[in-house]
């Protein structure tokens, strides 16, 4: 076969997201695409990379972010991401998304995770598609709309308390022209004090528009301490009567009377999961991040500040060191730094290893990105799986965690020709050294540049190497993969 290209990148070991096993070759990019895979010894490229001893794998899909308003503000805003690999993002996380929303205070917790009122000014989906289109970055945004930016509108910010039907109308309706606007599904976060009154009736009703236009069911459940297998048979029982796919966000068993619990969870989604389809995302960390919520502080949950509006400067404290110095109660401590944000140390490892080693997970990093001092998660989700979790621990192989960062992925929200490196997918591509990659974010040190990551380039086109970004804006739009036609 002898072609001119664009790009050839030569001799890589090829990981080609299915989880198949790894091979030496060749991959030909011309334009956004991949053209050619395997001995390419006879094309040639207007630029040839040697990648010998490298990996080369589909770039990496983040399944669970709050980049909503990141994606908004340049390539810049995403180094975190592009430097783990990361060429596409899930936004909308949770609950929480952008849009559609305009709001003329500031929004509350935990709508206000991203950002103030400055930035919801987009009062439906086609304006947020239309402003990632006028602002580009570096990655492609699959956007889901959340619950509960649709009751702060339909309730008029009254959202302590469950829908009346004419509220139920209204959001159900906008949740179908976001649909139809391009919205790949519906999340919510039952979970937070504004949604918790949201009967499993109301999701219900809301999501019937996801029977109706085609989309995809993904929460952050109600409960994912003592009532998490509850929590697990409401969010199917949504699924089956909106008749849409389900993914459960972040799996996790919170706090230290449920750990070890995540072998009930994993048996009762698999048995479910039987008749109906069903996925879940998971970070590699045994510590969550949202919110601060004083009214659910524990003592044997460690706390760390990420943000604080009133004190910005305890960001990256402990709440108990915090409280000491103010020489206050824990709880007062918190009250005075709201509006703020924290990690909570409620996790066991065995049961993250445990979530994540499950065939069903996918590896989506939650990432909070405008937090002073964020979960380290944000930096290095990508880079701990690979090297820590692959390398160190081995928990799974190589082929596996590409596939739970790719190709499973792309399959389960249907993302077209992403996900998998093959003739005809688009050029989405993270080159990597598999004996070096690590992630260097901590949490005292939360915004520490991974190691190990070449190149990436997004749709053809080099998004960061030489271990800073390039500055190109090649992401995309993706828009709702599962509406009917
Ligand atoms: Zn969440
Ligand atoms: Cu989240």
């Amino acid at each position: 076969m002898a072609f001119r290209c664009d790009l050839i990148i030569r001799d890589a070991t090829i990981l080609d997201g299915t989880g198949a096993p790894r091979f030496q070759g060749d991959v030909a990019v011309e334009g956004d695409r991949i053209r050619a895979v395997g001995d390419l010894s006879s094309a040639s490229g207007a630029r040839e990379v040697i990648a010998t001893g490298r990996a080369l794998a589909p770039g990496f899909i983040d399944a669970h972010t709050h980049d909503d308003r990141a994606v908004l503000c340049g390539p810049a805003c995403q180094h975190c991401k592009v430097s783990q690999g990361v060429t596409s993002v899930v936004v909308g996380n949770c609950g929480v998304s952008l849009a559609p929303l305009r709001v003329s205070k500031r929004p509350i917790p935990p709508l206000d995770l991203l950002g103030d009122e400055s930035w919801f000014t987009l009062g439906s989906f086609a304006e947020y598609a239309d402003a990632l289109g006028r602002n580009p970055t570096n990655v492609n945004t699959l956007a889901f709309c959340g619950h509960m930016s649709l009751r702060v509108e339909a309730m008029d910010g009254d959202v302590y308390r469950a829908a009346n039907d004419r509220e139920i109308a209204q959001m159900q309706s906008r949740l179908r022209e976001a649909l139809q606007q391009g919205a790949a599904g519906f999340t919510t976060g039952l979970y937070y004090p504004p949604n918790a009154q949201a009967p499993t009736d109301e999701v219900i009703a809301v999501g019937e528009a996801l029977a109706e236009v085609g989309g995809i069911y993904m929460t952050h459940m109600r409960d994912e301490a003592d009532g998490v297998l509850d929590s697990i048979r409401e969010t199917l029982r949504i699924g089956r009567e909106t008749r849409a796919e389900v993914v459960i966000s972040h799996h996790k068993c919170s706090m230290p009377e449920n750990f070890g619990r995540s072998t009930d969870t994993l048996a009762l989604i698999d048995r479910m999961g039987q008749d109906q389809p069903v996925a879940f995302d998971v970070y590699p960390y045994p510590a969550g991040s949202t919110v601060l919520m004083p009214d659910r502080l524990r003592q044997d949950v460690p706390v760390q500040i990420t943000w604080s509006v009133p004190h910005p400067e305890q960001a990256g404290r402990n709440l108990d060191d915090i409280a000491r110095d103010w020489g206050v109660t824990r709880k007062a401590a918190a009250e005075k730094l709201l509006p703020a944000g924290a990690i909570y140390f409620q996790m066991d490892e065995a049961d993250v290893r445990r979530i994540m080693a499950h065939p069903r997970s996918m590896i989506g990093s939650d990432g909070i990105p405008h937090d002073a001092k964020p979960h380290p998660r944000l930096w290095g989700t990508f880079p701990r799986v690979l090297g820590h979790y692959v390398r160190d621990v081995g928990l799974f192989s190589l082929e596996t965690a590409v596939h739970k960062m790719t190709g499973r992925t792309a399959q389960v929200f249907g993302i077209p020709d992403r996900g998998t490196i093959r003739p005809g997918a688009f050029a989405d591509l993270v080159l990597f050294d598999s004996t070096t990659i690590r992630d260097m974010a901590t949490y005292a040190d939360p915004t520490a540049q991974s190691l190990g990551v070449e190149e990436v380039w997004t749709n053809g086109e080099s998004v960061f190497a030489a271990g800073d970004i390039t500055g190109a804006a090649p992401g995309r739009f993706i828009a709702n993969p599962r509406r009917a036609a």
